[in-house]
């Protein structure tokens, strides 16, 4: 029996002191005390100490597939609007006027000029100020002064990331070894053939830690994932996956995309040893890449504040693939399957979430199958407190 006592969030927050129990080895350390899920406070710090610093994946280049191709989305509270350029470059602005601060587009659709509904302004696909009605350049007012504000935007095979750090590290160079790794699946040359969006009622941070939790398999899905035997799981080891991310790789023969006598998708040309699982980078701040012998998927989380996300996946296979005559059909079935397996996961983050809400919750403790969510609370925790211990 433990004695009951409320652990309410502390007033020195980000004190390290807090933290040095998270910080021991793995088989003694503690989880990232509750608050670290329920705490606005907590929240608004990641959003400045970990989505503002790092990559962050906003879905398949496809969504904007040709010169004035756009969508709009808000990220972190920042409105952007994502176009893709005459020169075809994919590009992220804030959504803001230079003029008077109007949000200028609204959703997703194809234009020649960002074009701001208030005054009439008007922008190139690239950001510049072109068009200004009524009103022309003076010794006061020029118009390459005011283009749009620009956040850093990178294609990494198919998939959109930004940055709001001007000085971060460019995506291969940030990435480390893991564009190589990746190579052989070639998913910058597939299609994405479907979008989905979930929302969760929980912190960001338990829905991703599931992510490289190999403990809740068995019982999450016992009925689903469960049903194919994994001989083994390797996970990360920092000497050895250098780079933002943080892998595990599961071992079972086939694949799990549809259950066992379903039809499946045909595999990849890949080698032999990369033909015995799944490869699954967690890509720091907030892609779930999956890398199967049939297909790739990419599950962003956007953050929506302490107790709640959004997720969406992206599906890519080959356009070969893609062209077979039963794809669509088949496409189906691991579309189905999929939702079973993430709404599993989805109840599991949000029965966390409610737990983490009591008054009287608690930290909690690693396995050795857990041991990766140990790992990626470090990282989160190196951000948003800082590594040099109290
Ligand atoms: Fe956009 Fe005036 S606020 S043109």
């Amino acid at each position: 029996m433990v004695a009951m006592r409320e652990m309410t969030e502390p007033k020195d927050l980000f004190d390290p002191r807090h933290y040095t129990r998270v910080r021991r080895p793995f088989h003694s350390a503690e989880t990232l005390p509750p608050w670290c899920y329920t705490s606005e406070r907590w929240y608004e710090r990641e959003k400045e100490t970990i989505f503002k610093k790092y990559w962050n994946c906003l879905g398949h280049e496809s969504r904007v597939p040709e010169p004035g191709s756009y969508f709009t989305q808000t990220f972190c509270d920042v409105p952007l609007i994502v176009v893709r350029g005459q020169d075809k470059v994919v590009r992220a602005f804030v959504n803001s006027c230079t003029h008077r601060g109007s949000i200028m587009m609204e959703g997703e659709g194809s234009c020649n000029h960002i074009k701001c509904p208030y005054h009439a302004w008007a922008f190139s696909l690239e950001g510049e100020l072109v068009g200004t009605p009524m009103f022309e350049e003076s010794e006061h007012f020029r118009k390459a002064d005011h283009g749009l504000a620009q956040i850093r935007a990178e294609v990494w095979n198919g998939l959109i990331f930004i940055n709001f750090d001007p000085s971060a590290q460019a995506m291969t160079d940030y990435l480390g070894d893991l564009t190589d790794r990746v190579a052989p699946w070639k998913a910058g040359e597939m299609v994405c053939v479907a979008r989905r969006e979930f929302p969760v009622k929980s912190n960001w941070k338990f829905y991703a830690e599931n992510w490289s939790d190999g403990y809740h398999v068995p019982f999450v899905h016992q009925t689903t994932l469960n049903k194919k035997r994994v001989s083994k799981r390797d996970f990360h080891d920092p000497s050895v996956h250098i780079g933002n991310y943080l892998m595990h790789y599961t071992y079972f023969s086939g694949s799990r995309g549809t259950p066992e006598g379903q039809k499946k998708f045909p595999e990849l040309d890949l080698p032999k040893e990369l033909k015995i699982g799944t490869f699954f980078p967690y890509v720091h701040a907030n892609a779930m890449v999956g890398f199967a012998i049939d297909l790739v998927s990419c599950t962003e989380i956007i953050p929506e504040g302490p107790g709640a996300c959004r997720l969406f996946t992206s599906t890519m296979v080959p356009k070969a693939t893609a062209e077979l005559p039963e794809f669509q059909e088949t496409l189906e079935l691991y579309l189905k399957y999929s939702d079973i397996v993430r709404d599993e996961d989805v109840i599991a983050a949000e029965r966390q979430q409610r737990g983490a809400e009591s008054a009287y919750a608690k930290p909690g403790c690693f396995t050795p199958q857990d041991k990766l969510v140990h790992d990626y609370d470090l990282w989160i925790l190196d951000r948003v407190i800082g590594n040099s211990g109290p």
